[in-house]
């Protein structure tokens, strides 16, 4: 990463560092008319072609039910299953499993599209709840498709970092990193937008998947930068956070 490159994102995770989540959030009651409302942008002036919504009450294709049903579900205690081996493939099957051409180096595919291939995203999984497994995080190696046990974690520290209840009452945590370099070498400050733009390919990929086998998932946006970097031995002028997503 070029010097200028990396005070460019040393600037964006200061100013991610700032937004920290606080212990109580503003109540609902108290939030201005711009944080509820919804706003949508019309052309009053231009003709409209309405399309058709009937065809989604008569539709053969799954992938358009499990589109329609997403949502972010609150996690509740009911909610909380034990991961196995099976949820885990599924999950990372459906996130970035690899697809292996000619020669794994440079002709290899993923279940998301990433820009020039430069693939620079890592994903990590907090494990709370199970049976089989041992608790603690772990990487999901790639080219491997294997979870790699790092260490244990501490559920305190884990709420430390988000200040939300649920991100420890939920089987588990999954957090999307990226290694910007992988990407900046060629798309210099354009990496950034790239690596947030993958992500949300990755987490779509998990939203469904999770519909579709009966988990429920919701992303964490606001954290502790510093605390999670801590957790995750990471550092944040190679290795960025991007998007964690609780699972349960
Ligand atoms: C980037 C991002 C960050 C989010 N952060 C949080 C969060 O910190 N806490 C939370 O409860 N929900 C969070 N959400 C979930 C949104 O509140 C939710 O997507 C929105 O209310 C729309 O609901 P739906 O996803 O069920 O359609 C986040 C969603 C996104 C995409």
């Amino acid at each position: 990463m070029s010097i200028k490159d990396k005070f460019y994102f040393f600037k964006l995770n200061k100013k991610i560092r700032s937004i920290k989540p606080k212990k109580k959030g503003t109540p609902v009651s108290k939030w201005p008319e711009s944080w509820k409302r919804i706003y949508f942008k019309s052309y009053p002036r231009f003709p409209k072609l309405y399309l058709d919504k009937s065809i989604l009450n008569n539709n053969e294709s799954s992938l358009i039910d499990t589109i329609l049903k997403r949502k972010s579900y609150q996690i509740k205690k009911d909610h909380i299953h034990n991961l196995t081996k099976d949820i885990l493939s599924n999950i990372f099957l459906s996130s970035a499993i690899i697809n292996v051409g000619k020669d794994i180096k440079y002709d290899s595919r993923r279940a998301y599209p990433s820009g020039g291939s430069r693939y620079p995203l890592e994903l990590y999984i907090i494990i709370f709840k199970t049976e089989t497994l041992k608790k603690g995080l772990y990487h999901y190696n790639v080219k491997l498709n294997a979870l790699e046990y790092m260490w244990e974690i501490n559920k305190k520290e884990v709420y430390s970092v988000f200040k939300q209840d649920f991100s420890v009452k939920c089987s588990g945590v999954i957090i999307i990193t990226s290694i910007i370099n992988r990407s900046s070498v060629k798309y210099g400050e354009r990496a950034y937008t790239f690596s947030h733009i993958e992500a949300g390919h990755i987490g779509q990929n998990i939203y469904l998947l999770s519909e579709s086998i009966g988990l429920k998932c919701r992303p964490l946006g606001l954290f502790d930068n510093k605390k999670l970097l801590g957790i995750l031995d990471i550092h944040n002028n190679e290795e960025l956070i991007v998007y964690p997503i609780v699972i349960s």
